[in-house]
Parts: C-alpha cells; structure tokens; sequence
C-alpha cells in the first residue's frame, strides 16, 4: 500500500523487478517557464533524487534512468556541458545516501565519450557500491540500445573468431549476456514521462515484454505518487508472454 490515504493501491508482493524510466520533459518544462534547458535538466535532477527514493522505499531491486542517449551528445555543446556536471554533482550530492540506503550503481552505455572527470566519479561510485543489495540502479549514460546490440555482436564475433564460441551456441541467452544489462533481469515496466509515445533506442532487447506506461507528466513533475499510479497501472496488466490466457492461468495456480 502506498503512504497516505489517497495513494494508489500497490501491491508490494507483485512489484515489477525492474523499472526503466526515459525522463522526458525538461526542456518543456523549463520553457513553459521561461528558464533555460540547463535549469530544467537541474529541476529534472530533483526528480531522479525522489523517483530513485521512493523505488527504494516502494522495494523496487532494479531501476534503469536514461539519463544521457548516445544521440544526445549531438544537442548544443552547454547544454551537455550542463547535463554533464550535473551529473557529476549528483554523484557527489548523493554518494553518502546511496551508501545509506545500500543502493548498488551501474552504468549502461559508453563511458569513454564521457569526460574524464564525470568518468572517474561514476567508476568509482559504481566501485564503491558493487556490494550493495538492497536496489540496483542502472544508469543509461551515453547509451544507445542499437548501439549496445551492435556492440555485443561485435564482442560475439570476436568470440567466435577466437574459437571460443560455436555459431550453434548462440541463443538468446548468450546474446543477453553480450549486453550491458547481464546482470539485471528484463525490465517489467517502461515508464516514458512527456506525453510522448516512443521508445527512443532504449532497451530495444531487453524490452521485448515489458508492459509500457506513458505519462504526460513533464519528469521535474514527476512524482512519488506518479509512480505509484504507474505501478498500479502495471499491476492490473495481465502478461501473457505469448502464451494464452488459460496457460497462464494454469501457471499461476500452480505457482500458488
Ligand atoms: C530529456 O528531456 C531528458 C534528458 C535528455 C536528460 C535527463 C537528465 C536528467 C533528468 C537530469 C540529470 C540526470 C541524473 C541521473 C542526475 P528533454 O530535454 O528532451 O525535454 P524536452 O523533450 O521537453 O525538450
């Protein structure tokens, strides 16, 4: 059950194992108001500290924020600047919280583009934390889902060049285990904030049966009890995975 009175019902056994969020909206929201991108990107910032707290609360064990695209590096040159050195106050802001609260940190993407100084904080804060249980938190940071596919593919070929990999081997497990995401399971729920409806190449593989839920929330709105709303919305999904609905029946009961 969410906190207060007028919180949406969620059921804490039934949580998705894995939430992504494409937190979109920043620029609008900085616009609606006459501020410039960099002070939505910071408004946004706010938005990550209470979305990763309340999963945390909420015992979500994995959260991916797509925090940077790999297309993104091609916006004007401050407004990376901009995203860039907020995330490396985030990591300094929150360090002793992640800490606190036991939060395990991972990256997905590209780090080498990232600038040196972004680069060593996230490195050492993803090393700080590698035995931290209670939630993973995935950042997508200069990440682009066809691009990691290409690159686990490269990495496989090599594999198979070096003998070390038969092409009858390969199955959709061994290609899962190529991405950035090996350790996390799929995700269940992909939540887009911005009222847009796309996915904008962010775990294409991994996505194959997550439930998606859209809010036309800018993400500095977004909230607490946003999320909620969202999980509520998944948990009245019925997942079928291909299968039919009797199927599915007959495998919660036996699962019961
Ligand atoms: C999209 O909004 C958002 C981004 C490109 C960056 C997301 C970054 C943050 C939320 C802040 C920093 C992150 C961390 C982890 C501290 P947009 O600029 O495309 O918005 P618009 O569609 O309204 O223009």
């Amino acid at each position: 059950m969410g906190r207060s009175k007028d919180s949406p019902k969620v059921d804490r056994k039934r949580l998705p194992r894995h939430i992504g969020i494409i937190m979109d909206g920043n620029g609008r929201w900085a616009k609606l108001r006459g501020f410039s991108r960099a002070r939505g990107h910071r408004a946004g910032s706010q938005a990550v500290r209470t979305v990763v707290k309340a999963c945390r609360s909420i015992g979500v064990q994995n959260l991916t924020l797509f925090a940077f695209s790999a297309q993104n590096w091609g916006r004007p040159r401050e407004e990376v600047q901009a995203l860039m050195e907020l995330l490396a106050e985030f990591i300094a802001k929150e360090w002793q919280e992640i800490m606190d609260r036991d939060i395990r940190v991972i990256n997905l993407g590209e780090l080498r583009r990232v600038p040196p100084d972004v680069r060593t904080r996230l490195k050492s804060m993803i090393v700080a934390t590698r035995k931290n249980r209670s939630m993973t938190l995935a950042l997508a940071l200069s990440y682009g889902a066809r691009e990691e596919i290409v690159r686990a593919a490269r990495n496989l070929g090599r594999r198979m060049r070096a003998g070390k990999l038969s092409p009858k081997d390969l199955d959709v497990n061994v290609f899962s285990n190529a991405l950035y995401t090996s350790d996390l399971p799929d995700p269940d729920l992909i939540i887009r904030t911005g009222g847009e409806m796309r996915i904008s190449n962010f775990l294409l593989w991994q996505s194959a049966y997550a439930e998606l839920y859209f809010s036309t929330k800018l993400f500095p709105d977004f909230s607490r009890q946003d999320l909620l709303l969202a999980i509520a919305d998944y948990q009245r999904r019925r997942r079928r995975f291909g299968l039919t609905d009797e199927q599915i029946r007959k495998k919660d009961r036996r699962g019961k």
